[in-house]
């Protein structure tokens, strides 16, 4: 096997002797490329954003900004980084010839001061500014292409949701991003697009008792699983980069399955879409496109552009983590997992996947395959995510509604929650309460009274249980606003 290697800037550097739980940001950092900073070490801040090589949606190539502190540098053996640094045009004696126009747009529109969130921003940005599909948004109320979050030239800026600057302001970063323009025929990192991202690498690094491993099949993967059940699977790494951070984690084996192509397919068939469990969420929304409504009103409200570009379904699930984002969506779209081990596939529906705080029926050695969800999709839908910020924050409450509305009568009501119980859970007292009625005012402030009493919900440092149930009741008589003003306009 190859020593394991990661090529920065152009320049193929070996992984040895870094530790197998050595992020790519403390790589980078001891190698001297300290533009790459750490603010946070848990993937809130953008200032240790770079650039990675990964399969295109609409290119071989996309390059993809992601935090630098979440990922183990191991999981990158064999790809490419492009780091705030390595966007310069390269001159004399290690001096820059020339800004990258997103550099340049920066510095002359102000937006940065004391500069250490900028390196971040200029690789979030400049991740957007390769975008290939990136055009005027067609939505924008004036027929300008330009509304408050997307720019004349297509720039979208949840692409920087995920970057935190502490003294500029975000006005003049703003104005930057909306002012770069396209990258020209012979920008080296737009031509790199062209060509086919580097292979997955099948990985075995190892440094005194603890290991990083890739299997590069899913059925290695699995006979790994069954033989190492001190193994933590990572895919994006948005979770476990955390744990290693801020709560000095460390596993004798970790096991990485985000490159797995049993696990990056889509497939649309005539009754379910299934969703390979390793596809990050960005990948999903682009590869989706809005057709599935639920989803793509997730999306942008699930963390930052950042982790949305590494975070993955299969490890949201995994986790099971009460107040994750995407269970109350899955839940209301009667989604099930595709659970495999070494002994074959099974499924299961989200609804009977967790069994508790943190738990769930998956067995020691199964991996979360896939997830299906069933077509046709219900026509009304909506997901109402309450939380101290609009974007890149954990949520108190979160539901999501998939109704079947005919003639004005609810034939069916499928609803999620989340953060008002030990697990996510379906509000089956409430679909109950809408199914057979009216959609009128009469049935939904019945309605959003069971709603209101669903679940346990608690106390905590995000919101109260008395806040969190009113909430609930809020979100049905927000959804009868909308549907009913839609009707009506
Ligand atoms: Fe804050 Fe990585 S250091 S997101
Ligand atoms: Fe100082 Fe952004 S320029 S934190």
């Amino acid at each position: 096997m190859v020593a394991a290697r990661i090529t920065v800037n152009g320049k193929e550097t070996p992984i040895s002797p870094a530790a197998p739980h050595t992020t790519v940001l403390d790589f980078l950092r001891e190698r001297g490329l300290t533009g790459t900073k750490e603010g946070c070490a848990e993937g809130e801040c953008g200032a240790c954003s770079v650039l990675v090589a990964r399969p295109g949606v609409n290119k071989p190539t996309d390059w993809v900004a992601v935090n630098a502190c979440l990922v183990p540098v191991a999981a990158l053996d064999g790809q490419e980084v492009i780091t705030s640094e390595g966007l310069a045009t390269a001159g004399e004696s290690g001096m820059p010839a020339a800004l990258h126009p997103v550099q340049e747009e920066m510095a002359v529109r102000g937006g940065s001061q004391c500069g250490y969130c900028t390196p971040g921003f200029i690789c979030s940005m400049a991740s957007e500014y390769y975008r290939p599909d990136r055009c005027a948004h067609p939505d924008s109320a004036d027929g300008t292409g330009t509304d408050s979050e997307h720019g004349p030239n297509g720039f979208d800026l949840h692409a920087l949701s995920g970057n935190l600057c502490r003294c500029t302001g975000y006005r003049p970063i703003r104005d930057a991003a909306f002012a770069v323009g396209t990258p020209t025929e012979n920008d080296p990192l737009a031509q790199r697009r062209e060509q086919s991202p580097p292979e997955p690498v099948a990985t075995e690094y190892t440094r005194d008792d603890s290991a990083f491993l890739r299997p590069s099949t899913l059925a290695d993967a699995l006979q790994l699983l069954r033989e190492r059940n001190d193994a933590v699977v990572v895919a994006g790494s948005t979770d476990w980069g955390v744990e290693v951070n801020i709560r000095s984690r460390r596993a004798n084996c970790v096991v990485a399955v985000d490159r797995l192509p049993e696990l990056r397919e889509m497939r649309v068939e005539s009754d379910h879409i299934e969703i390979g469990a390793a596809q990050t969420l960005t990948e999903i929304e682009r590869r989706l496109d809005g057709s599935v409504p639920l989803l793509a009103g997730l999306f942008p409200q699930f963390a930052s552009r950042l982790i949305r570009n590494s975070a993955t379904l299969g490890g949201n699930l995994g986790t099971g983590s009460p107040i994750g984002d995407s269970p109350p969506v899955l839940l209301a779209l009667e989604a099930s997992v595709v659970l495999a081990d070494a002994d074959g596939e099974r499924e299961v529906p989200l609804s009977d996947y967790f069994t508790g705080y943190r738990q769930s029926v998956r067995r020691p050695g199964e991996l979360i395959r896939a997830v299906r969800i069933p077509l046709p999709l219900s026509p009304v839908a909506a997901f109402h995510k309450i939380a101290k910020r609009r974007f890149d924050d954990i949520s108190s409450v979160a539901v999501a509604f998939a109704l079947d509305i005919e003639d004005g009568i609810v034939r069916k009501a499928r609803i999620g929650l989340g953060g008002v119980a030990a697990t996510p859970i379906r509000a089956l007292a409430t679909e109950a309460a809408l199914e057979g009625k009216p959609w009128a005012a009469e049935t939904v402030e019945a309605a959003s009274q069971v709603l209101q009493a669903q679940g346990t919900p608690m106390d905590d440092h995000r919101a109260s249980a008395g806040y969190r149930s009113a909430m609930l009741g809020q979100s049905l008589l927000k959804l009868y606003a909308q549907t009913t003003e839609a009707v009506s306009s």
